[in-house]
């Protein structure tokens, strides 16, 4: 078996395990990056970390689409059922959910979530995927916060935001790369606007010089085996 993921700019990743494809954090026909448009994107679970529009922006349509479940909090999947969403599966944070791959936590996040219409989306969070060969941590749009180290259990792979201003920057990111002590570090929620500009390959070298963690600067729309 194999776990394989692409990045489609912004937080927006498919990840595929044991022949389930999933989704995260949704954001592709807006996107002044995404590679491809949310139609050509199939999912069978969507996750999303929080209500903000750059990370929710395609998840009603795609799940309609397709027939994917969503996992977000309990306010998320209640508003994405009043929009027509037929499958839902919430969970707020600290709680776990088997899926058809594995288990998916709900983590702590130091961020907001309003929906894109204003209606209050409880908590934000992050996730931890514990798929058959791979522990994936997926930081979602976050500060930098002490309790990280809770997650650091044999990580593979952390999925963590550099973009400063609206989450975590590259320094505070060194920080929580020493805390979740992943194999793998894959950077995200970065230059996809002026705002968040940063400089990725800067950005790996000092991940690298800090110890043994591998810095992964994906490519836009390209698959990694990981
Ligand atoms: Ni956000
Ligand atoms: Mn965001």
């Amino acid at each position: 078996m194999s776990t394989t993921i692409t990045w489609l700019g912004h937080s927006c990743f498919q990840i595929e395990a044991a022949g389930t494809r999933i989704l995260l954090d949704p954001f592709l026909d807006d996107s002044p990056v995404a590679p491809r448009k949310s139609k050509d994107v199939s999912a069978d679970v969507i996750l999303i970390t929080h209500g903000h529009f750059d990370h929710i922006a395609d998840a009603v349509k795609i799940a309609i689409r397709t027939g994917a479940v969503c996992v977000s909090n309990f306010e998320i999947c209640a508003w994405l059922s009043k929009q027509g969403v037929k499958h839902t599966d919430p969970i707020n944070t600290g709680g776990t959910i088997l899926l058809p791959v594995g288990k998916v936590k709900s983590t702590i996040a130091f961020h907001s979530s309003t929906l894109p219409d204003g209606t209050p989306g409880g908590h934000p969070g992050g996730f931890l995927l514990m798929l058959p060969d791979a522990r994936i941590y997926i930081a979602g749009d976050t500060a930098l916060f002490s309790d990280m180290k809770l997650y650091a259990v044999d990580l593979d792979l952390a999925i963590i935001p550099i973009g400063d201003r609206y989450t975590m920057g590259p320094d505070d990111s060194l920080e929580a790369i020493r805390l979740l002590n992943p194999k793998r570090v894959v950077p995200c929620h970065y230059n996809t606007w002026p705002p968040i500009a940063q400089d990725a390959a800067a950005w790996a070298a000092s991940v690298r010089e800090q110890g043994k963690c591998e810095p992964m600067v994906l490519s836009i729309g390209s698959l990694t085996r990981i």
